[in-house]
């Protein structure tokens, strides 16, 4: 992935975690970064804890209790209806790693999901060129050794 670098400013947020509990304390404090519309790619290898982490963040927005919050890998996209700082937000949790092309991708309407109260989070979304553009950001969750994680948060102004 060698993308130029985008113009706008770029907000870097970084957490550490050393257990699945800790992610979601992380999508906890995350939920309040993300100001609604958001497209957002998940990125870190399989079982890094990217479920775990929208697990955090719909919690926070009293979307969904983390035990609620199930991986999206054959349904593709899961839906929960929540709020923040009063307003009503619309978190949308997809992942996209068992779609092949953009033709199939095409299929799911992605665009018609980012309205202006929309979190849309995509797992394995930097598969897509055409979620790539559209992204606001992206969280990278990388293994630290054992159950260790570092989330780096990049959100673009
Ligand atoms: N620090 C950690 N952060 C997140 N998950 C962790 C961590 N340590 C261990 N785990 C475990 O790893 C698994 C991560 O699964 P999941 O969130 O579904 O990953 P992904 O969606 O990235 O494939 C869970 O079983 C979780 O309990
Ligand atoms: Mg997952």
């Amino acid at each position: 992935m060698s993308e130029a670098a985008p113009a706008a400013l770029v907000l870097k947020h970084e957490f550490t975690s050393t257990s699945g509990a800790e992610t979601i304390d992380v999508g906890r404090k995350l939920a309040g970064l993300l100001a609604p519309p958001q497209l957002l790619i998940l990125r870190g290898d399989l079982g890094t804890g990217k479920t775990t982490l929208v697990k955090g963040i719909a919690q926070a927005l009293d979307a969904a209790e983390a035990d609620e919050v199930t991986s999206p890998t054959f349904t593709l996209l899961h839906e929960y209806d929540g709020a923040r700082e009063g307003q009503p937000v619309k978190l949308f949790h997809l992942d996209v790693y068992r779609l092949e092309g953009e033709r199939q991708l095409e299929t799911l309407g992605l665009d018609e999901l980012l309205t202006p109260n929309a979190l849309v989070l995509v797992e394995w979304g930097e598969k897509f060129k055409s979620i790539r553009k559209k992204a606001t950001g992206e969280i990278v969750i990388a293994s630290a050794g054992g159950d260790a994680r570092k989330i780096i948060v990049t959100l673009k102004e």
